[in-house]
């Protein structure tokens, strides 16, 4: 771009309005909801898993790993649900649509 006094100006506009709209589509969540969005995901399971469901030492196992996307629909459901080993059970306390909405975004954190 030239760069002369008389087009100066109108440069620094267009930077500053590509600067504006880069930093309001910076902070617009992606599109869906993101199981580490999920609010339920953060209240129950990120404090095993981790934040960003990578697992935590002493905690939970990573939610990202070729376990996880190996499991079935039915697995990732049966374990939110009725647990396994330090796993609490969550039936009951959460709906069954909510455990679904869990597993999926569980599912789509594995490119599923
Ligand atoms: C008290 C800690 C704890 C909490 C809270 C917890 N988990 Fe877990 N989770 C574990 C542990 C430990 C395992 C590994 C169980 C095993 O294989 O023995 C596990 C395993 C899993 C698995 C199986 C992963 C795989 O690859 O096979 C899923 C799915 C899962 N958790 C989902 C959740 C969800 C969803 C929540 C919240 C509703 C949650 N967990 C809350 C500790 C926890």
């Amino acid at each position: 771009m030239r760069c002369d006094v008389k087009t100066y100006p109108l440069t620094i506009a267009t930077c500053a309005v590509y600067f504006v709209v880069g930093a309001a589509l910076a902070q617009t969540p992606p599109s869906g909801t993101k199981l580490i969005e999920n609010p339920l995901y953060k209240k129950e399971c990120a404090k095993c898993h981790g934040k960003t469901a990578e697992g935590r030492h002493f905690g939970g196992p990573s939610l990202i790993s070729e376990k996880t996307a190996a499991a079935s629909v039915e697995d990732l459901r049966n374990i939110t649900a009725n647990g396994k080993g330090r796993m609490p059970k969550y039936a009951g306390k959460l709906t069954s649509e909510e455990i679904e909405g869990l597993v999926q975004q569980i599912r789509a954190l594995n490119g599923k």
